[in-house]
């Protein structure tokens, strides 16, 4: 099985998961990224189960309505019973990177507000410590080069992803080198620096589930 296909399998799964669990007329958060693609497609057959969903980026917002299912504002919706969303790399605490997809700020908005976030990913974003994948931290555009060296001063080695304006108008820079062995720490410390808007890291808001696909099938995580 491909990566693709893995995807696909886990993307299917939390469908059924979402069948199975959200309630009737609900509204539903949904994330953003390739996996998170594939959730939006699958939820095509159960969409009269949803008023509607809370999305955490336009691109899926566009994905979301070309199927029927009306996108809120989150600001008019109080219960978010499932958000399903994908991930960068997932520790064994549900820990994760997020945010390849510079969705982070509101994916973390509406992970915030969800009973339960529901993370899905392949095997391959599986790992014992995060900070392979570089860290991508929201900036506001002044404040750039500011936050580059603070994030230096505790230990990566930032990289603004050039070109990238965020859904929010700002920019990405990703944190290379980083051994993160304390995430809700450093959450916390580069949620401090003046000029971050948010970082990509899920510690103080875990996922409660990890739906994981192998070749051999979904395994289901939770805390
Ligand atoms: C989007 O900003 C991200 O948080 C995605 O959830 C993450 O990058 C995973 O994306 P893929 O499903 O495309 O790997």
């Amino acid at each position: 099985m491909n990566q693709d296909q893995l995807k696909q399998l886990v993307a299917q799964a939390a469908a059924d998961y979402v069948a199975a669990n959200a309630p009737h007329g609900c509204v539903l958060g949904v994330g953003t990224g390739s996996t998170a693609n594939l959730f939006i497609d699958a939820l095509a057959p159960i969409r009269s189960r949803f008023v509607g969903a809370v999305s955490s980026s336009e691109a899926s917002r566009v994905r979301l309505e070309a199927l029927g299912i009306p996108v809120l504002d989150l600001n008019a919706v109080t219960e978010i019973p499932i958000y399903v969303d994908g991930a960068d790399e997932v520790d064994p605490g549900l820990r994760a990177i997020k945010g390849g997809g510079a969705a982070l700020t509101r994916e973390k908005i509406v992970a915030a507000v969800a009973r339960e976030f529901v993370c899905i990913a392949d095997a391959s974003k599986k790992v014992a410590v995060l900070g392979k994948f570089p860290l991508p931290v929201e900036v506001i555009p002044m404040a750039r080069e500011h936050v580059t060296r603070a994030l230096r001063r505790l230990g990566g080695e930032p990289r603004w992803r050039e070109g990238v304006v965020t859904d929010n108008g700002n920019v990405i820079l990703d944190v290379h080198g980083l051994q993160i062995t304390d995430p809700v720490a450093l959450e916390s410390e580069i949620d401090h620096i003046t000029g971050v808007v948010t970082s990509g890291l899920f510690a103080r808001r875990p996922a409660d589930l990890l739906l994981i696909s192998s070749p051999i099938g979904v395994e289901r995580l939770s805390r």
